[in-house]
């Protein structure tokens, strides 16, 4: 974020409303020679029109985006190798034993309400009034990390399609008693909290402009999202291994800046948001360590790939209407806040990398052996080139830039 060769945002891109069609073929998986050991998946995206600019302001226009037709591309088609699909095959009782004990049971889950005033009780406006006068004290820039964090969680029906895109786990009826399926919908069943408490408790608090903040939300579910990764298990888990960890940092800072602010109910929302982050990524990070451990090889050629592509962050395609480059400021502004920055980044990878043990296996192909040490070397060098980029953006005044969701007050960017 605010690094140019580092960006774990990416620039705003034309967005993506995904559909996907997986060519079941004609001849089954079973496949004897070799060359029809590959699954064909055909893969087709559409895309929005680049948005309209006035010609003299530069401003988008909103109304004539939203009735532009959405154009059509086409990605090339992806081969899953069916020795993949038998690894993943295999790890059905293992995740059923293993994956979904990591669940919260419903009884023992926290809800939103438990951390909210309660509309039904006498003290409700009472409440009320004291969770606005705490919120006073927040700051612009400390109000617009929580807002982007709130957004990016918002868009989760985004990540139910998008793990449901990935071939060998995905929820093929909508309740496919599968553990995969059974994770995937409780995990979305466990995140959808966060966005809702999050979104409640920002909305009695007086100090955003809701309207702009739900306008983000519709316009970022509608674009979906494109992590350019390829839509198989070992890309996903490692990419939502990677995400889990980012939102556990994020909203694990977000809490301890609310302490700082004697906002202290806050804090344990964030917290407690974290908290489940934090368990999701262990499930994880869980997952790819076993596919690391039965096919080590297929499994380090898509780490080193997407490390070297980076990570493209879930909410990406934000946009208010207004600002085009809306998720760049927002990073950059969580960045300036030192509540996700492109050190978290690079330590991240350096945690997963040593929870899978990455520099110790062995018996690995040479390009998984040149993978390794590739990766084994990235997050020090990755550090090396935050720190550099940190301290030049530290002695240089920082551009300013108004917020949709705060009214259009300015906040520092890095
Ligand atoms: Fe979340
Ligand atoms: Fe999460």
């Amino acid at each position: 974020m605010g690094l140019p060769q580092l960006r774990v945002a990416t620039a705003p891109t034309p967005s993506f409303c995904v559909s996907r069609r997986f060519e079941e073929g004609k001849k089954s998986l079973n496949f004897v020679s070799s060359e029809k050991r590959w699954k064909p998946l055909q893969v087709e995206m559409t895309t929005s029109p680049p948005r309209e600019r006035h010609p003299s302001t530069g401003i988008c226009d909103p109304l004539r985006e939203a009735t532009s037709p959405y154009q059509h591309w086409n990605r090339q088609p992806e081969h899953i190798p069916v020795e993949k699909l038998e690894v993943i095959a295999s790890l059905n009782n293992w995740a059923q034993e293993n994956l979904l004990p990591m669940l919260k049971p419903m009884l023992k889950s926290w809800q939103p309400q438990d951390f909210l005033p309660d509309s039904s009780s006498d003290s409700f406006f009472e409440e009320i009034l004291e969770l606005r006068s705490r919120a006073k004290e927040l700051p612009d820039d400390y109000l617009v990390c929580l807002v982007g964090d709130m957004v990016t969680e918002e868009a989760l029906p985004t990540y139910q399609t998008m793990l449901n895109t990935f071939e060998g786990v995905r929820d093929k009826t909508g309740c496919s008693p599968t553990p995969w399926g059974v994770w995937i919908r409780a995990w979305t069943a466990e995140e959808n909290r966060h966005g809702d408490l999050l979104n409640r408790h920002l909305h009695l608090s007086g100090r955003v402009d809701m309207r702009m903040v739900e306008r983000t939300i519709q316009y970022l579910i509608g674009a979906g999202m494109e992590p350019h990764i390829d839509l198989i298990l070992y890309n996903g888990f490692i990419y939502t291994s990677f995400q889990e960890r980012a939102t556990f940092i994020s909203h694990g800072n977000t809490a301890r800046h609310a302490k700082l602010f004697d906002e202290h109910k806050l804090a344990t929302i964030c917290g407690i948001i974290a908290s489940d982050e934090k368990r999701h990524e262990i499930a994880y990070s869980r997952i790819v360590g076993k596919l690391f451990e039965l096919d080590p090889n297929g499994a380090m050629l898509p780490f080193l790939e997407m490390m070297k592509k980076k990570i493209t962050m879930p909410a990406h395609l934000m946009h208010d209407g207004e600002n085009d480059s809306l998720f760049d400021d927002y990073a950059a502004v969580a960045q300036r806040c030192g509540v996700y920055t492109s050190v978290d980044y690079a330590r991240i990878i350096d945690h997963l990398i040593s929870y899978w043990n990455l520099g110790t296996l062995t018996g690995l192909s040479s390009d998984a052996q040149k993978a390794q040490d590739f990766l084994c070397r990235l997050p020090a060098r990755i550090h090396r080139l935050a720190e550099r980029s940190l301290n030049r953006a530290r002695s240089e005044i920082p551009p300013r830039r108004t917020f949709s969701w705060i009214h259009n007050k300015e906040v520092d960017l890095l």
